[in-house]
């Protein structure tokens, strides 16, 4: 039984209630912890703002492009990330790169619940006035709360439940009209702690780390970062494009919703460290502090603040919902790919799939601490996890995407889904180029650069 037949046996393919439903829902996945956690603290970890040159260059070059492609092959196949690629081929053949997709939405899932749990934590500490800045011992409690074998594990747990129930009762307008007041929300309140934050002391240190390019310390590991970087942001080629864009109506514009996805995600990531790092060098905060800077910073900036505990609250609300919002298409991908493929409802597919992820999520939390010694690579399960998905299966995936969408489905078969309503597809002979030629071999070249081959 084919993939859609199985699909339709069950219930008609769900749809977004309306045009902008696919761009909210979208753009509620690429916004996430992946532009306000991770993203500062890579830039950190990496040596500032030549990294972000080089990321901007990736997200240009190779994330929209592929971004465009990703959506037509989800609105042409009408199928989960998996069946997708062959609906629209007719070939079996490169299904195995859908397939790698939902693998790492699986892996992604595991690690970000965990940094989920703790932004649900930390709102529930702003709430309930708790929020203290680690004033003397940066990080104390912070690194005490990770660390516990439980207390970060109940979080997580708790936000799964959550998701879960969203995602079994289908991608509804609920979160289309929760998107559609949070998103400007939260555009608003970064605006003002950017300006919050570049009006500290030593607030120009900062914004020399994050602006001021020194091209010495870029290294091959500092540019497989920065690939990473664009695809983790973006959810690029991990099927939530292919997933999302099966609901979404022939006559939405996919090159516009693309370029919409990718203004509004650099635009975060961009703001996000234009709080972060003159808040990191006036509290004298490590910036290659890893996946603590965020919780490090945000608490400090804000009991030092005029009305602080009031934006505390409404800033780790916002990055608990963005966080959701990401995690629910996560959850999503893998819960369409069972639900379709075992032909079982959404009401079993997505606790079932839920369950099975926050079990694996529940020792990445505890390499935090208990499990903290289990390494492979010099990794822990946390770090690995997010290492292998972002910086290895993402980019090789998106590898394998531009070759299908090059040479297998090919450019003109694309430009035809993308018109079949009447929408245009501007600037289609560079996007067919880069796709055909100049995305892979670049990702090989950092590959293999990586890898010291080359
Ligand atoms: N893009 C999300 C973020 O920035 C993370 C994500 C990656 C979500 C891959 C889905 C798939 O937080």
């Amino acid at each position: 039984m084919s993939a859609r037949n199985a699909s339709n046996s069950l219930e008609p393919r769900e749809e977004w209630g309306t045009r902008l439903g696919f761009m909210l829902a979208a753009a509620g996945s690429a916004v996430g912890l992946g532009n306000i956690w991770r993203f500062p603290f890579v830039v950190g970890e990496s040596g500032g703002a030549a990294f972000v040159l080089i990321y901007l260059a990736f997200v240009l070059l190779i994330g929209l492009p592929l971004l465009i492609g990703e959506i037509s092959i989800g609105r042409g196949g009408r199928a989960n990330a998996m069946d997708s690629y062959g609906a629209v081929t007719k070939s079996k053949k490169w299904k195995f790169n859908g397939l790698i997709g939902i693998i790492v939405n699986f892996m992604i899932l595991s690690f970000y619940s965990v940094v989920s749990g703790w932004a649900f934590y930390y709102f529930i500490l702003a709430l309930t006035g708790n929020l203290v800045a680690e004033d003397r011992d940066y990080g104390s409690s912070f690194g005490g709360f990770i660390s516990d074998p439980l207390m970060p594990v109940v979080w997580q747990l708790l936000l799964m439940a959550i998701i879960i129930f969203i995602v079994m009762g289908g991608v509804k307008k609920g979160i289309e009209r929760w998107n559609n007041i949070l998103m400007p929300t939260l555009f608003v309140l970064l605006i003002v702690l950017v300006f919050r934050s570049v009006s500290l002391d030593g607030a120009g240190e900062g914004l020399r780390f994050f602006l001021e390019p020194d091209f010495s310390v870029i290294n091959s590991g500092v540019i497989l970062a920065a690939l990473g970087q664009a695809f983790f942001s973006l959810s690029l080629a991990s099927g939530v494009y292919v997933t999302y864009g099966s609901y979404s109506r022939s006559s939405s514009s996919i090159t516009g919703n693309a370029g919409g996805i990718v203004f509004l995600d650099v635009m975060v990531a961009i703001m996000a460290g234009l709080i972060i790092f003159p808040a990191v060098f006036h509290y004298g905060i490590d910036p290659g502090s890893g996946p603590d800077l965020v919780f490090i910073t945000f608490p400090a900036i804000f009991t030092d603040m005029p009305f602080g505990t009031v934006f505390a609250v409404i800033f780790f609300f916002f990055i608990f919902v963005a966080a959701l919002t990401s995690a629910i298409s996560l959850l999503e991908v893998v819960t369409a790919f069972v639900k379709e493929r075992f032909n079982i409802s959404r009401k079993i597919a997505a606790p079932v799939t839920g369950l099975v992820i926050a079990i694996v999520g529940v020792f990445a939390s505890l390499s935090f601490g208990v499990l903290s010694h289990v390494t492979l690579i010099d990794r822990t399960i946390f770090d690995l996890l997010d290492f292998l998905s972002a910086e290895v299966l993402l980019p090789f995936a998106g590898l394998v995407m531009s070759i299908f969408l090059g040479w297998i489905w090919k450019p003109a078969a694309v430009k035809a889904e993308i018109e079949k309503e009447g929408n245009r597809f501007p600037l289609f002979t560079l996007w067919s180029f880069l796709i055909k030629y100049v995305i892979p071999l670049v990702i090989l070249i950092v590959f293999l650069d990586s890898l010291g081959i080359i």
